[in-house]
């Protein structure tokens, strides 16, 4: 009797992965557990840094939590501020879109080379990859 028009509150809450609510209807509805990817960022001088993220996480976010971190400027993917090369694991990157094509190669940056660290996703396993400017913390 008291519920909400077209059940819009549980339809909200399946779309936002938060779980059963409390109705026996669409109870299997939690998102699995993404799995763990692993980033190492090597800088100019060889020093490496690792931090584990889930699949999908970008190189930028995971590198968060790093004690130096990827820099970066628009976060939106046109300056190439945080271009990466992938030293390892290219296989377990998204592919790389005409955005950040078009990105890398307006700020001079070879796309064939590098890649962007705030829209590249780690899909699965392990990427290592040399940054060229980090976060001044
Ligand atoms: S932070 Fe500007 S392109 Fe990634």
């Amino acid at each position: 009797m008291s519920m909400t028009p077209f059940r819009i509150r549980e339809r909200l809450k399946k779309l936002l992965g938060l779980g059963p609510t409390g109705s026996s209807e669409g109870s299997a509805s939690a998102a699995p557990p993404r799995p763990k990817v692993t980033l190492t960022v090597v800088d100019q001088a060889g020093e490496e840094q690792t931090f584990d993220g889930k699949a999908g996480d970008s190189p930028l976010f995971i590198s968060g939590n790093m004690a130096k971190p990827i820099g970066s400027g628009c976060n939106d993917s046109s300056c190439a501020t945080c271009r990466i090369e992938v030293l390892e694991g290219a296989e377990n990157l998204s592919p790389q879109d005409a955005r950040e094509r078009a990105t890398l190669e307006a700020n001079e940056h070879d796309p064939d080379t590098f890649r962007l660290g705030c829209r590249t996703e780690i899909l699965q396993g392990s990427v290592k990859v040399r940054a060229h400017e980090f976060l001044e913390i």
